[in-house]
This record gives C-alpha cells, structure tokens and sequence, in this order.
C-alpha cells in the first residue's frame, strides 16, 4: 500500500480492524449520496433553531477561526445550506468540498475522502425529541460544527493531514490510537487565545451544554496537548468529557502532528489505551485539576448536573 496515492479509495485488508457498519445498498463503495437529501420547511426550522440557539452560547467561547468560518460562510441563511453552494465557497476559500454520506462511514473511506480535501456530512437532520443528544451526527453537527473551521487555511491543510496519516495507522493497525488524536482535536480541542480558552472542536460547538462546560466548569481537566500521550488516551462518545487537550495556535498542531515521526510512535504504541480519560499522569502540563464531580456523580442520564 503506497502512502503517495490518494487517488483510490485504499483497501485496508482483513487484519485491520474498522468498525463494523453496514453499508445501505444505495450507496457505492465510496459512500456517497447520489444527492443531498431534500429539507422540508420542518427540517429546515429544526437547523434555524440550532442555529439561532448556538448563537447565543458560543461568542467568547468558540474559537475566533470557527466565528470567522461561520461569518465567511454565511451558514444561517435560512434552513440546511445546500452542499453545491457551500461546497463553491468553501472552494474558493481552501480547496475543500462537503459531501453527504448515509450515516457514519468506515475509517478508511472517511480518511480517503479527508485525503482529498472532501468533508463527508449526514444527509439528514436530527428531529425535536433528539434535539439536544445525537448518536449519530447529523448534518447540523457536521455542517455547523466541522465546515467552519475549513475555512482557516492551516486548519483545512490539518484535516487533510490526518486523512492521509490514515493510511499509516492503518498500515500498523493503530487507526484506534489515531481516532483518539482526532477526537482530542478535532471533535473536542480547546485553543489558548489571547482573550483567553476557547473552542474550536465540532463536538464542542455543535451543542449548548458542553459549550459552557468545557470551559467553564470544575470537573473536567484542561491539560496542554501532547500528541504522544493523547494518542494513548481512551475517549468516551456518549457524554462530556472528563478531559480536554488544549493547543496554542493551529500552526503548532499542525507542526506537531504533521512533521512527526508517526513509524516510531506506532511502533511504540500498545494496541489498546494505556491512560483512562480521567487520567492526569506527571508529564502533563496542566491548566486545569478537575475535579471529575460531574462524572463521580454518575454523568449522563444520573441528573448530575454539568459542574
Ligand atoms: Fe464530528
């Protein structure tokens, strides 16, 4: 397997795991859509109200290259944007494309589509009873949340980054330790600014609560991100986060991500995670002790409170 050719779609090979997902039998081996699905007035009220509520939460906490994406994009123009639109200015800005996808894809076609500069998003919309919690993402939190921040140059040239890093991690079966970096950054990463902590991951800024939360509450940590030790930390899917990983400034993720060694790293990892996501461990360099009161108290669905 070539790690130069990102033109094919790579074939991981039995021995690598991916998550196991049944692929719809309209959908080719690539995934896609052969359209975007049609939003109907109610669909489109349901991304509106998203939208507007997102508004109120996220000044003074999402990140200024998110603000500014959303602004230059000009998303909450009324209802689901459309994909051709979005995808001619977002073009025009860094070169990437949004394209719909069923569900949630496989690693390896997720990352060849990422390789190419194509943001794959849900083509469909979560419905009032799920408004605040998602399983899956939908393409309010993959449109709102991801595509703003591929319109900062550095950040576009990251996400393209770490699809094309796919194909090493595959190669070691390490794409578990991968998907733990992205989580990290990119679905919950905070940035030091001058003003202060902000954030700029799509799991972050896609809802209310943890917008709030992973800023401004005592549970969680708030620890410098190092590549090495994120890429041996276990992440949880299903409720706030006990810690986050905070950069200085995107150059510096993509310096520390891309002019990595990754053969050695992998070689080195173990195939399971060594750090529990609570863990604060004597190499951290730590902005914020949490207390993990949120977590203790039973988390999700126990009525603890997001302190
Ligand atoms: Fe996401």
């Amino acid at each position: 397997m070539l790690d130069t050719d990102f033109s094919r779609l790579p074939d991981p090979g039995p021995e690598v795991f991916t998550a196991p997902l049944n692929k719809p039998a309209h959908v080719g081996a690539d995934w896609l859509e052969p359209a975007q699905h049609a939003y109907g007035p109610d669909e489109d009220a349901v991304w509106d109200e998203l939208f507007a509520r997102q508004l109120q939460i996220l000044p003074g906490r999402a990140a200024s290259a998110f603000l500014a994406g959303l602004d230059k994009l000009d998303l909450g123009r009324g209802g689901v944007p459309e994909f051709g639109r979005l995808s001619e200015e977002l073009g025009a800005l860094t070169g990437w494309s949004v394209v719909p996808v069923p569900m949630l894809i496989p690693d390896h076609v997720f990352f060849w589509h990422l390789a190419n500069r194509r943001f794959p998003a849900g083509n469909f919309i979560r419905s009032r009873d799920s408004f605040d919690y998602i399983q899956e993402p939908d393409v309010f939190h993959d449109v709102f949340g991801h595509v703003p921040m591929l319109a900062d140059p550095v950040y576009a040239d990251y996400m393209q980054e770490y699809g094309r890093a796919g194909w090493k991690a595959m190669r070691y079966n390490r794409l578990k330790a991968l998907g733990a970096l992205y989580w990290y950054t990119v679905e919950f990463g905070l940035i030091l600014e001058e003003a202060g902590l902000r954030a700029y991951g799509a799991g972050i800024l896609s809802g209310p609560t943890e917008a709030v939360y992973c800023l401004e509450a005592q549970s969680p940590n708030r620890i410098m991100l190092n590549v090495d030790r994120v890429m041996r930390t276990d992440y949880v899917i299903d409720d706030l986060q006990p810690s986050y990983f905070v950069i200085d400034s995107f150059q510096e993720l993509y310096h520390d991500t891309v002019e990595r060694d990754f053969d050695r790293l992998y070689r080195s990892l173990a195939p399971g995670f060594t750090y529990a996501n609570t863990a604060v461990i004597d190499i951290d360099d730590v902005l914020h002790r949490g207390t993990q009161e949120y977590g203790l108290r039973g988390g999700r669905g126990s009525g603890a409170k997001p302190v």
